[in-house]
C-alpha cells in the first residue's frame, strides 16, 4: 500500500470509478474535454496566425502555447532558463547519460489524468515510484528520535503508527466528510462535492493543518501528532505543511494526489521537451509538420521577460532580455507569479488590485533535494544477521528527512536521492554547498545505517537544488495559508475575464501557483487550459457544443465565494 490511510482510499473495489483530481474546487471534467474529438475550440479564420505570448516555458506554458497552435494561433514563448520549469532532469557528470535526476517533480498520481493525457500523447511511459511503504518499495525504515523501525508494509511497525494512520482516518472523517467526499468525487457527482465543499470551505479557511488535528478528538496526543507529522500519509512528513491551510492538505488526500505515485521513465523533462517538438496531426491554419520549435527562430524559445506594459488598444508588450519589444493581444503568464513583483518591472494596470493583492500574499515552500549516482542498487544486498535489506527507503526527523532508492534493475549503476526536504528543513541546507550538503546527509545516514559504507558505492559527484534559490522560482511550489481562500480563487478564476474591467482584459494567469493543488503537474495543465478557453474567447472563438470548456459552465460549478 502506498497511503497509510487505511481502507476508504486503497483501491480496493475494481467496481469504483477512480478518483481523479477533479475539484473539490472546480469540478470541471479537464480529462473529458482532453479527450472529445470536436477539439477544445475554434478561433475565427481572420485571427488565424495572430501571436500570443506565453511567458514561462514550464508545463503550463508550453501545454497553453501547443494547444495554441493547434487553435491556428501563433504562440511566442518566452524562457528564462530552459523548457520544462520545475519538470527538470539532470545528468551527473561523469556519468552514463541516461543516469539522472529529478531536481523538481519526480513522481506523479495517477488521479492526475489530464496530465496522463500529455504523457500519453508523446508516448512516455510511467513506473511505480519507490515512495514509503509502497508496494513497489522494497523495504521502509522509519527512523524518529534514534529509533529505527523496519518494515515492509504499515502492518510491521510498531502499534502507535497503526493508531496514528487510524486517527488520521478519523479525524477526515470526523472533520473533513472523508468518505462521503471520496464517494461524490468518485462518481463526480458535482451538486453533493460543492455542497460539501462550500460548508468546509467556510468553516475551515481560517484553520490550520496543526489546528484542524489538534480540534480532533482523534488527535488528543501529542505525541500521535508529533509522529504524523513525521510519517503522516502518502509520500510522509507532512509537519512542515503544519502551518498552512487544512483545505490545502484536504485538496490532496481527497484526491488521491499523495497516493499510488509513478516516475516517468527517463525524466520528467522529457514531456514538456518533447510537446516542444511534437507535429501534432490535428492542427487548424498551419501546414502540417508545424511544432512549436518550428514556430520558433532556431528551435529555441525567445529569452527572459524583463518588462511587461499595458499599451494603447489595451496591448500587452512584452520587453525581453534582447531588449526585443513586441505587442501582443493576449499573454499568458505561466511562471511563478511573484516575478511579476521582481524581476520583471510590470504596469500597476496590467491586474486589477486584488488581484496584485493575491499575488503578493502568495505563499511559496522552499524545497531542496540532493542526489548521487551509485555503482548498483547495494541497498538490496541483505543484512546477514537479520536477512533484511542493508539499507531502505528512509523517513527520518533527521536533517535528511526523505531518502529514496532510485534503481534501474539489478548490478546496473543507480540512484539515491539522499535528501528531499521541505519549508524549514530545506533552509537549513540553505549556506552549504553540494559537497558539505552531502557530507551532513551521509552523517545522518551513517548513524541509521552504521553498517552500511554508502560512500563507497557514489560514483560522481552530487547534484543539488534549493528551489527558494532559483532566481527564476524563488520557491518550489505555493502553498495557501490561512485566510487565502479568497486569494486563491481571484487568481484561479482569473480567466474569466468577462467580469474584469475591459482595460484589465487580455492578460492571463496560468501555472501551478494559480492551480488549487500547487505541487502537482495537474494543476499546470487544468489552469493552462483554463487560459486558452480565455483567450480562445478573447479572440471571439467558441467551443463546440459537445465538448463545453471551462468557461463555457463555469456559472455551474464556480468555486465558492466567500464575502470580501
Ligand atoms: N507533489 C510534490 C511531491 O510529491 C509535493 C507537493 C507538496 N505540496 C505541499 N504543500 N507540501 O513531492
Amino acid at each position: 500500500m502506498t497511503s497509510t490511510v487505511p481502507n476508504a482510499v486503497e483501491h480496493t473495489d475494481e467496481q469504483q470509478p477512480p478518483i481523479t483530481m477533479f475539484g473539490p474546487d472546480f469540478p470541471y471534467a479537464y480529462d473529458d474535454f482532453l479527450a472529445h474529438p470536436a477539439g477544445l475550440g475554434q478561433i475565427p479564420a481572420t485571427e488565424h496566425g495572430t501571436e500570443v505570448a506565453v511567458i514561462g516555458g514550464g508545463l503550463s506554458g508550453i501545454v497553453a502555447a501547443y494547444e495554441l497552435m493547434k487553435m491556428g494561433l501563433k504562440p511566442v514563448v518566452y524562457e528564462a532558463d530552459r523548457i520544462g520549469g520545475r519538470l527538470r532532469t539532470v545528468g551527473f557528470d561523469g556519468c552514463d547519460p541516461s543516469l539522472t535526476a529529478e531536481m523538481g517533480a519526480m513522481r506523479f498520481p495517477p488521479s492526475s489524468t489530464a496530465l496522463q493525457h500529455y504523457i500519453d500523447l508523446v508516448g512516455l511511459q510511467t513506473r511505480p515510484f519507490p515512495n514509503p511503504l509502497a508496494e513497489a518499495t522494497p523495504s521502509t525504515v522509519v527512523d524518529l528520535k534514534g529509533e529505527s523501525h523496519y518494515a515492509e508494509t504499515l502492518a510491521d511497525l510498531p502499534q502507535v503508527y497503526r493508531d496514528v494512520a487510524d486517527a488520521w482516518a478519523r479525524c477526515l472523517e470526523e472533520g473533513a466528510d472523508f468518505s462521503d467526499m471520496n464517494r461524490a468525487l468518485r462518481e463526480r457527482d458535482v451538486p453533493r462535492i460543492r455542497e460539501i465543499w462550500a460548508k468546509l470551505v467556510e468553516k475551515l479557511d481560517n484553520q490550520t493543518f496543526y489546528g484542524f488535528l489538534c480540534d480532533s478528538e482523534a488527535f488528543k496526543s501529542f505525541r500521535h501528532r508529533e509522529i504524523f507529522g513525521q510519517v503522516g500519509f502518502g509520500t510522509g512528513g507532512w509537519d512542515t505543511d503544519f502551518p498552512n491551510s487544512i483545505l490545502e492538505i484536504l485538496r490532496v488526500v481527497y484526491t488521491e494526489a499523495d497516493d499510488h505515485h509513478r516516475g516517468i521513465v527517463g525524466g520528467s523533462q522529457q514531456l514538456p521537451l518533447r510537446l516542444w517538438e511534437r507535429e501534432p496531426e490535428k492542427i487548424v491554419h498551419w501546414p502540417y509538420g508545424t511544432s512549436l520549435a518550428s514556430l520558433h527562430e532556431g528551435g529555441e524559445p525567445r529569452p527572459a521577460v524583463t518588462r511587461l506594459n499595458r499599451t494603447a488598444g489595451n496591448h500587452i508588450t512584452v520587453t525581453d532580455a534582447n531588449g526585443d519589444i513586441r505587442t501582443y493581444r493576449a499573454a499568458i503568464f505561466t511562471a511563478q507569479s511573484w516575478m511579476l513583483l521582481s524581476k520583471i518591472a510590470c504596469d500597476d494596470s496590467l491586474f486589477p488590485i486584488d488581484h496584485w493583492t493575491a499575488i503578493e500574499r502568495t505563499h511559496y515552500m522552499e524545497s531542496s533535494k540532493l542526489f548521487v549516482p551509485v555503482d548498483r542498487p547495494f541497498w538490496l544486498d541483505k543484512d546477514e544477521e537479520t536477512g533484511r535489506d542493508v539499507m531502505s527507503m528512509t523517513l527520518t526527523d533527521r536533517m535528511t528527512r526523505g531518502t529514496y532508492l532510485l534503481d534501474d534493475g539489478p548490478d546496473k549503476p543507480a540512484v539515491i536521492c539522499l535528501s528531499y526536504t521541505w519549508c524549514d528543513d530545506s533552509l537549513k541546507w540553505l549556506p552549504l554547498s553540494a559537497n558539505e550538503r552531502m557530507e551532513v546527509m551521509l552523517k545522518s545516514l551513517g548513524e541509521i545505517y552504521p553498517k552500511v559504507d554508502i560512500r563507497k558505492h557514489i560514483i560522481g559527484n552530487p547534484v543539488t537544488v534549493s528551489w527558494e534559490n532559483e532566481p527564476y522560482f524563488m520557491g518550489a511550489f505555493k502553498a495557501n495559508l490561512p485566510g487565502h481562500y479568497r486569494y486563491q480563487r481571484r487568481l484561479f478564476t482569473h480567466f474569466m475575464q468577462d467580469r474584469l474591467p475591459e482595460d484589465k482584459r487580455g492578460i492571463f494567469l496560468a501555472g501551478d501557483d494559480i492551480s488549487w493543488t500547487a505541487g502537482w503537474a495537474e494543476g499546470a495543465v487544468q489552469t493552462a487550459l483554463n487560459a486558452v478557453w480565455g483567450v480562445m474567447h478573447h479572440f471571439g472563438g467558441a467551443t463546440d457544443p459537445g465538448n463545453p470548456g471551462p468557461g463555457d459552465v463555469y456559472d455551474d460549478i464556480a468555486p465558492v465565494e466567500l464575502p470580501e
